[in-house]
């Protein structure tokens, strides 16, 4: 089966192409440059750019994989979470595709477009621990099968990615933040600030970030500007306390659960410190870690066309196609 995936759900408008054998036939995007001078998304603006930006990007992703309309077997979007203008523009796009292509079109939620993007490079196995990491959401989840989830644990504030991007901001390292910093930390020290890990008063395994997104601020009125090796180490302090709290959850979370192996997804996957980190953590449990390559890490359109597949071939629903900007996953069969 070959699928195409449109992901539009936040600033990057994004196709691709996904064959059952698990190959990704072609992914592009194009990332929303507009925001660069407001430093955060402009909803409005982010919708009007994926308008622009999907015929091109269409055109590109069909010409790489050297496929026309008639080879596509369906279609599938992300319907949410995310920016409820960008959605309606991406299901509109998917929508109108299928009537002139006569393919059914699917509905997929965006974090199991991101967590299944680990099958795009391996056979996944299961049942295995997730950890959802990116600007918008932080999600451990018990994976018993494709299909089969149950959260264990979210974020009771802010996301993982917002700590990266606002300590970014701060610093005036642009946007996003995460990629940057993870640079300039690989030649920082990371004891340099004592950046706090939030643990909750009720002992439970939710993840916190606002703590220490404040903490970061605070560290930098007091010291700005900073530059070169104290700004590295700025850098490598705020990448570490995020990683500490993501795998004391992690490990946490483990107790009870046998599983085969840790899937890290979402835009903060991408951090092969993060990646380092974790498989330290538990390659001696005889647990692997594994993560998609980076640019399956943050949004794009493989993952959701791989999502797609994985359902249609599976369940042969394409469900709903009303667009949510919240709500958390489900597992297949249950209403979403
Ligand atoms: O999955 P994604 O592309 O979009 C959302 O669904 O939110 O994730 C974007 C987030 C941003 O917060 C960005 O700073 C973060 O992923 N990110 C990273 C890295 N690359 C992207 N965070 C840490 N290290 C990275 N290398
Ligand atoms: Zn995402």
């Amino acid at each position: 089966m070959i699928i195409l995936g449109i992901e539009t759900s936040c600033d990057d408008s994004a196709v691709g192409i996904y064959c059952s054998e698990r190959k990704v036939l072609a992914s592009v995007l194009a990332t929303q440059l507009e925001h660069r001078a407001t430093g955060g998304i402009v909803p409005e603006v982010a919708s009007r750019a994926h308008l622009r930006n999907l015929p091109p990007v269409l055109r590109a992703a069909l010409e790489d994989a050297q496929l026309g309309p008639e080879d596509v077997d369906a279609i599938a979007v992300t319907r949410g979470p995310g920016l409820l203008g960008s959605l309606l523009v991406g299901l509109a796009f998917a929508r109108s595709l299928g009537e002139s292509w006569q393919r059914p079109v699917l509905g997929v939620h965006h974090i199991e477009a991101h967590l299944l993007a680990n099958q795009l490079e391996r056979e996944m196995v299961f049942p295995a621990i997730a950890l959802v990491v990116s600007g918008g959401h932080s999600q451990l989840m018990l994976l018993r099968a494709a299909g089969d989830y149950e959260l264990l644990a979210t974020t009771r504030d802010d996301a993982a990615g917002e700590a990266f991007d606002k300590a970014a901001k701060v610093a005036g390292l642009g946007f996003p933040g995460g990629p940057v910093i993870e640079r300039l930390a690989a030649s920082g020290d990371a004891r340099a600030f004592p950046f706090p890990v939030a643990r909750l008063s009720d002992g439970g395994l939710d993840f916190s970030f606002s703590g220490l997104k404040t903490a970061a601020r605070l560290a930098w009125e007091q010291e700005a500007p900073l530059s070169g090796q104290r700004l590295a180490d700025y850098c490598a302090s705020l990448q570490d306390a995020v990683i500490r709290q993501l795998l004391d959850r992690l490990a946490r979370s483990l107790r009870g659960h046998e599983v085969r192996a840790c899937y890290l997804a979402g835009g903060v996957a991408a951090n092969r410190a993060l990646l380092a980190a974790a498989t330290e953590m538990l390659t001696p449990l005889g647990i692997p870690v594994h993560a998609p390559s980076p640019r399956y890490c943050t949004d794009n359109g493989a993952m959701v066309a791989c999502a797609g597949a994985l359902r249609l071939e599976a369940t042969g629903e394409s469900g709903s196609l009303a667009p949510f900007p919240r709500g958390v996953l489900r597992s297949w069969g249950a209403a979403f």
